[in-house]
């Protein structure tokens, strides 16, 4: 099975964020977590930086909106160059129509569950995004511990989505390293949103294809 490797940005020195994104250029996404300290108690980066992002990258932007409201502000990333823009069911007042409107404007839309949130919560969604985030971590931080009692979610999402007759992606997000990122694998997942693991190593694509080398064991 193909995989993809979104590294996060989260963990890289945004005093020379274009630099950092060029150093993970053999991944597949990159990942940008936008956080607003009401959804989460932390504060990252809004749409004027989402947008220069877009321009300078050389790899699609997996955007995760850790936002309030993503109603109103999810169609806005996907205008600015997102390629996928996911928003938290939690926050979201009318979860279809945010999915909608993402899609309206050409790009990807794709639903996230923190790890209390059951997989049932989404299935009525399946229909309308292209990839669920199961959170393998309490959205908000990088370098947290990994929680593989969440993982059982991918496989009830993943028969959801076949009796659906939709190909969805199944991402997971948080704690993924070359320790964990097999059981992620084994368990469904196939976009691997990896932080601290590729950006706390000086050699990012010698990271990114050690993700690569465990996620499937020979
Ligand atoms: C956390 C963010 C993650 C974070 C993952 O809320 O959504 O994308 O960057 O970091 P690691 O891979 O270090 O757990
Ligand atoms: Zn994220």
């Amino acid at each position: 099975m193909s995989i993809r490797i979104a590294p996060s940005i989260l963990s890289a020195d945004f005093g020379r964020l274009e630099a950092e994104i060029q150093s993970a250029s053999s991944a597949d996404l990159v990942h940008v977590d936008v956080m607003d300290n009401h959804f989460v108690p932390n504060l990252t980066l809004g749409l004027p930086v989402v947008k220069r992002i877009a321009e300078v990258s050389p790899m699609p932007l997996d955007v995760h909106l850790m936002i309030e409201d993503p109603d109103a502000w999810a169609p806005r990333y996907a205008e600015v160059g997102a390629t996928s823009v996911t928003y938290h069911f939690e926050a979201a007042t009318n979860a279809a129509q945010v999915a909608k409107d993402i899609r309206s404007t050409g790009a990807r839309a794709a639903v996230a569950i923190k790890p209390a949130t059951p997989a049932e919560a989404v299935f009525d969604l399946l229909t309308v995004v292209d990839m669920v985030l199961v959170m393998t971590v309490e959205p908000g931080f990088g370098g947290q511990a990994f929680m593989p009692h969440v993982l059982p979610k991918l496989a009830l999402l993943r028969e959801a989505a076949t009796q659906a007759g939709t190909d969805l992606w199944l991402e997971v997000d948080g704690g993924i390293s070359a320790d964990t990122i097999s059981q992620a694998v084994a368990a469904g997942a196939d976009t691997l949103v990896a932080g601290s693991a590729v950006f706390d190593q000086a050699d990012r694509a010698a990271a990114i294809a050690a993700l690569r080398e465990a996620a499937v064991p020979a």
